[in-house]
This record gives structure tokens, sequence and C-alpha cells, in this order.
């Protein structure tokens, strides 16, 4: 088993700070209950740094070398404590907890989602946001009251620790359905709705972060909820590899050495 894992992109990303963040609704297996009810609120700057939410292919072209977007956040690449992004926005679509935090994304991010939530109800898939940033303190109780409630062991399956998580950037969100009682679930990945998230998320940007069988590779359980944008030309590249974003950057000539 290989122990480490440097993205090109990522070390500069993460010297620069990267939030850490953990879905307020990660689970272990089917069964364990999601806690996105972080009761912090820490509110983000909101610097509008990309406010054109209608995108050129010399502004794709831009954020993908952006390493603030292309960034691999995992547990061997941290984004550190401090790190906080200064273009979040509140979310523009459905979304399913009140606390304001998770209700935000960097301003690309957030506009992509929305889009492809608009699209997506045009072929009558209904999606809504559940968790999407999350700083490294809400990241820490959320962690900690995972740790209490299944063990650390099992809790680091389904969950990332303060610091690794790739809510922190502002770049991540847990996206569900009705079908699923607007939770977390594995099943979300065999509803319609799941099923449209993973065949079209890559053409607004966005990637399935945490496939079936790649704990090996990822270091997490599946999450078929969790999508990470990285631009639409990496998302796609991503997307038509069907490789993990770790497989992917170690094809491209990053070192990797696997989880
Ligand atoms: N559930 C993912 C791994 C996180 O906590 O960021
Ligand atoms: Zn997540």
């Amino acid at each position: 088993m290989k122990n480490k894992l440097i993205g090109i992109l990522v070390v500069g990303t993460l010297a620069i700070g990267l939030t850490a963040c953990s879905d307020s609704s990660e689970k272990a297996g089917s069964s364990v209950e999601k806690q996105d009810d972080s009761e912090v609120n820490t509110p983000a700057e909101q610097i509008d740094k990309s406010a054109d939410s209608t995108k050129g292919d010399k502004d794709v072209e831009k954020e993908n070398q952006d390493p603030t977007i292309t960034a691999l956040v995992n547990k061997q690449n941290s984004v550190g404590e401090i790190y906080e992004p200064t273009d979040l926005v509140k979310l523009d679509v459905p979304t399913v907890l009140e606390n304001p935090e998770v209700n935000q994304l960097r301003k690309v991010a957030a506009d992509a989602l929305k889009a492809m939530f608009e699209d997506a109800k045009k072929s009558d898939i209904y999606l809504y946001a559940r968790s999407g940033y999350r700083s490294y303190q809400t990241q820490n109780q959320l962690f900690n009251s995972y740790v209490e409630n299944h063990g650390k062991e099992a809790a680091a399956r389904f969950s990332a620790e303060p610091g690794q998580s790739e809510h922190q950037t502002g770049l991540a969100m847990d996206v569900t359905s009705e079908s699923v009682n607007f939770q977390l679930d594995e099943s979300f990945g065999e509803t319609t709705e799941g099923v449209w998230l993973r065949e079209h998320g890559h053409e607004y940007g966005f990637i399935i972060r945490y496939p079936q069988d790649k704990e090996d590779i990822t270091g997490y359980i599946y999450e078929p909820w969790h999508i990470r944008y990285l631009g639409v030309e990496l998302a796609t590249k991503v997307y038509e590899s069907g490789l993990t974003y770790e497989e992917y950057l170690e094809q491209e000539g990053n070192e990797y050495e696997g989880v």
C-alpha cells in the first residue's frame, strides 16, 4: 500500500492555505445518521472575484490553471487550519439545511451549481444542496461528533479530519434529493437524480469525488452525493478517464504514492 499523494497543483495551493471542510452530512455505510446541522456559523468573506457566470473558453482555461481550483485535498494533502476562501457566496439553489455557512460555495462553483440544477430541472431532475463550505472549526466539530458516535477508525472512512476536507475549499457540495429524504445515503447513487449527477456533473465542472470501490485510493467510502468543482475542462478529462482525481493526477505525471 502506498503512502503519500502529492498533486502538482496541490502543493502550491495548500501553501496558500485552502481550508479544510467536512460535509456536515457524511455517513458511514448506508445507515449512518448525518449531522449536517452544525451550530457553527462562521460567515466567510464574500469577496466576489468572478462575478460573471457566463464563462467563455478563456475563462475556463484560466480557472483550470488556478491552483486554488485544481488543488488536490485529501488525507495526505491538508489545506491547513487557517485557510478560508475569499470569494464565498450564498447559494442560489434549493437547499436543505439552515446553517448559512454550509449554504455557501466559492463564486465559480456556486454559479456552476446553479446552472447544473437548473438544467437538471428541465429533465425533471430536482437536486438539492445539503452541505457546501465548511470552516475548519465546523469540520472539527463534525469529525469529533462522528468519532464519539462511531469511533475514530470508522469515522475516518467517511469524514475528513479538520484541515483535510474538500469542503473547506468551498469547492465541494453534497447533493441530495427528495427520493432519499434529503439525506446523504449510498442509495442516492442509484436514484434518477444520482445517476443524472454522475453522468452530467462534469458538463458543469463537477466530478463525483469518492466513487464506489475506490476507498483504497481516495481514503473514503463511496459518496455518490459529494461533488467537487474542478472546472469544466478538467472535470471532463477526469470523468472521461474513469479515474479518481488521485489516479488522474498520477497519470498526468504528478507524484503519487496512494493512500
Ligand atoms: N466526507 C468527506 C470525505 C469530508 O468529510 O470531507
Ligand atoms: Zn461531502
